[in-house]
């Protein structure tokens, strides 16, 4: 089956790490969110996939240079000025005529993909959108069902108390290529805010099937970080970064690391290639990237440190992603 994945947006909440780095390429425990998501989208069984580009284009293709990830056929798409995720998904879809898997290129999930393609199937219908439950969907797609699945209203962005349910749109969708064929070419379109209330308005056969997957949008830097401790706890499988080993209970330790036996590190954490824990340091769910040095007594609590990024002797760092040029706060 093939997939289109829309990472065309800037992902501005993640500034300035997305400054030089687009929000997909961005490290979720030591492994890019992106490859994160084709190893799912591959565990299901999709081997084409094309990348809907438009923000940092050339990251993505240098970082994929031979246009295969795993058993997976790449594709890039770029669009020379936002088409929105519909306008997105119609641009990328060009010269493709069957049933599609759509992803928002910044959504971490295990949602099982076959049981949503059956879920379609089972229902002939034109499009499904995979929701999840969240407790404040007022910043979400809202969507209200029928017990058969029937999406009856597409409310996005409602005050919270005014949510009819919810369970919202957790950006992955199956789509038929009348729903692609429908969207107006060369346009700036959305999927949620247009194609999928448009639908509604006719006999159209849209769809939606609940699932209580693991479930979490890396945009803001509060669900980066709670993304990269979740994926370091073995929520989504371990381990949670290939090669690497248990060196205490949840704490996981990548070849050529090094933890000085004064420090005390706890999980659920990730060490990472090459990385250098200082005497007396104190690390506890933490993700340290390939080459970070923390320094001597330093204390490290639910912070992420990417590549290149040193930790002073002494400092303390809670929920913060630190860059080697810059911080993201998260607390
Ligand atoms: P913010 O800048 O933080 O709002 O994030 P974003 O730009 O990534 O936008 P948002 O989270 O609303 O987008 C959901 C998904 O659709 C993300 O994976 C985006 O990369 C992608 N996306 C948003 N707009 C476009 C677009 O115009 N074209 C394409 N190809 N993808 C888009």
């Amino acid at each position: 089956m093939k997939a289109v994945v829309l990472v065309g947006g800037e992902g501005t909440r993640l500034r300035p790490l997305t400054l030089t780095t687009p929000k997909p390429l961005l490290p979720i425990a030591n492994v890019a969110f992106l490859e994160r998501q084709l190893a799912w989208l591959g565990g299901h069984g999709v081997d084409e996939v094309v990348l809907s580009l438009g923000y940092l284009p050339n990251a993505f293709t240098e970082h994929f240079s031979d246009d295969r990830f795993g058993d997976i056929k790449l594709r890039f798409v770029v669009e020379h000025e936002p088409l929105g995720t519909a306008g997105g998904i119609r641009f990328a879809a060009e010269g493709i005529d069957e049933r599609l898997l759509v992803c928002n290129g910044d959504v971490l999930t295990d949602l099982d993909l076959g049981e949503l393609v059956r879920f379609h199937a089972e229902r002939e219908a034109a499009a499904t959108i995979a929701l999840t439950r969240v407790e404040d969907p007022s910043a979400f797609g809202v969507v209200p069902t029928r017990a058969d699945g029937e999406v009856v209203a597409f409310v996005e962005k409602p005050p919270r108390h005014q949510a009819p349910t919810n369970w919202i749109n957790a950006g992955t969708y199956v789509l038929e290529p009348e729903v692609i064929d429908s969207i107006p070419p060369r346009l700036t379109v959305s999927i949620e805010r247009e194609t999928f209330p448009r639908m509604l308005e006719g006999p159209g056969r849209l769809f939606a099937m609940q699932s209580g997957a693991y479930w979490l949008d890396i945009g803001t830097p509060q669900k980066y970080l709670e993304a990269q401790l979740d994926v370091a706890s073995g929520r989504l499988g371990t381990p949670p970064v290939e090669g690497a080993t248990e060196l205490a209970a949840g704490v996981w330790i990548q070849p050529g690391a090094t933890v000085d036996p004064s420090a005390f590190v706890a999980g659920p954490s990730v060490i990472g290639v090459g990385a250098r824990i200082g005497a007396r340091a104190r690390v506890e769910a933490s993700v340290l990237g390939p080459g970070t040095i923390v320094g001597e007594g330093a204390n490290l609590l639910r912070s992420v440190v990417l590549r290149g990024a040193t930790v002073a002797p002494g400092a303390r760092v809670t929920d913060e992603v630190v860059g080697p040029e810059a911080g993201l706060p998260c607390g």
